[in-house]
């Protein structure tokens, strides 16, 4: 069996952070989303995997390179414009053959991983495996109506008024057959050709596609508040570890991990969090589910429930710091020049929310 991982399209809903930065790196408890995927793949079993980018893919390729350090082989196929997942199958075609293979969002995280799935799928002698969850608004997501026996009856991509509120989650497991549903189909009406569509033309062709209901938690990482959701799920199943220093002065929970080189100096840290590598956390209070990335300074602060990505700073800042996603080389500091106001240098689309 083959992989084949989608790490294309433009995550506007993660702006700014991804005007300079694919949103499939975003590291959640301190490791990029779309590693979390190769890692879930491979410990399936599947070494060989294909992913397909976009606009971002040199940035891509320089983070993870030929696979080597995750022991799999990858294989990268640039995608020219977001135009479905449908076309990304189809312009994997060469890699795929006529392999069976596991196809998985670059940007989405579940519980649990996917070996049974693969499992399941690899010994079954199904077309297709979805994977289904129930959510909350599934007006969001393509949306999967079953008979009562279980049955798939209908797929449809974002409906307007959906019939049921199981969504497809973003890993699907295919046969060769969805290369000739994927040749049928024509474009939905947001002009992309949608993988809905070619299961559902594999269910109306008569072959077996087997729905999977997922009862974990599962995460498609689209917008900031996702990207905090998964951190608080992940940090929590993550097996803590301290290999950085600690000072006597110092209060760090059993759920805290400290990364080789992290520091912790006179400050408290409760679990479950995570400090990076080459991270100084001096005088503060880093609270509960929050993932300080590598090589950051975070002095005479307090912050919670938040994301840090590298090499920024946060010095001096009285009021507490919570539910915030801060991107690369941020400076948060106090200012000691007069006028005494707030004085901001932000990106587009950022959003700051002042006391
Ligand atoms: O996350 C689950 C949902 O993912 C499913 O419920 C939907 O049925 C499915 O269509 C998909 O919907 P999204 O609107 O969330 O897909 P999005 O455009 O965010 O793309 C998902 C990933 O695939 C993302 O990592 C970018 C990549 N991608 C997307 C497109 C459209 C590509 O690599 N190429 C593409 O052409």
């Amino acid at each position: 069996m083959k992989g084949l991982i989608l790490s294309g399209g433009k995550g506007t809903r993660l702006y700014p952070l991804t005007y300079t930065r694919a949103k499939q790196l975003i590291p959640v408890a301190n490791k990029p989303v779309l590693v979390r995927v190769i890692e879930a793949i491979r410990d399936a079993g599947i070494e060989d995997i294909g992913i397909v980018t976009g606009d971002t893919g040199p940035e891509i390729r320089e983070a993870l390179g030929n696979g080597e350090r995750w022991g799999v082989n990858l294989t990268y196929i640039p995608q020219d414009a977001p135009m479905g997942l449908a076309h990304a199958v189809k312009i994997s075609r060469d890699f795929l053959g006529n392999d069976r293979f596991v196809m998985f969002l670059g940007d989405n995280v579940i519980q649990g991983g996917i070996n049974d799935l693969i499992r399941q799928f690899g010994t079954s002698d199904w077309n297709s495996q979805i994977v289904l969850t129930e959510v909350e608004e599934p007006q969001h997501y393509g949306v999967a109506e079953l008979s009562p026996e279980g049955q798939i009856l209908r797929l449809v991509e974002k409906p307007r008024e959906p019939q049921s509120n199981l969504a497809l989650v973003g890993i699907y497991m295919f046969d060769h057959h969805i290369h000739e549903a994927c040749e049928a189909i024509k474009p939905s009406w947001r002009g992309e050709l949608e993988i809905t569509d070619a299961i559902q033309w594999l269910v109306e062709n008569g072959y077996a596609v087997h729905p999977y209901v997922h009862r974990g938690w599962w995460i498609d990482t689209g917008k900031p508040i996702d990207m905090l959701d998964a951190n608080d799920h992940v940090l929590e199943e993550l097996e803590h570890r301290v290999e950085g220093f600690i000072d006597r002065q110092s209060r760090v929970d059993k759920r805290v991990t400290v990364e080789s080189g992290a520091e912790v100096i006179n400050s408290v840290v409760r679990g479950p969090a995570i400090i990076g590598r080459g991270t100084r956390v001096v005088n503060s209070y880093i609270g509960p589910f929050t993932s300080i990335y590598h090589d950051v300074v975070i002095e005479d602060s307090e912050i919670e429930h938040s994301i840090v990505l590298e090499h920024s700073e946060i010095v001096g800042i009285p009021n507490r710091i919570a539910d915030s996603l801060i991107g690369r080389n941020v400076k948060l500091t106090r200012s000691p020049i007069k006028p005494s106001a707030h004085k901001l240098a932000l990106g587009d689309y950022s959003e700051v929310g002042l006391l």
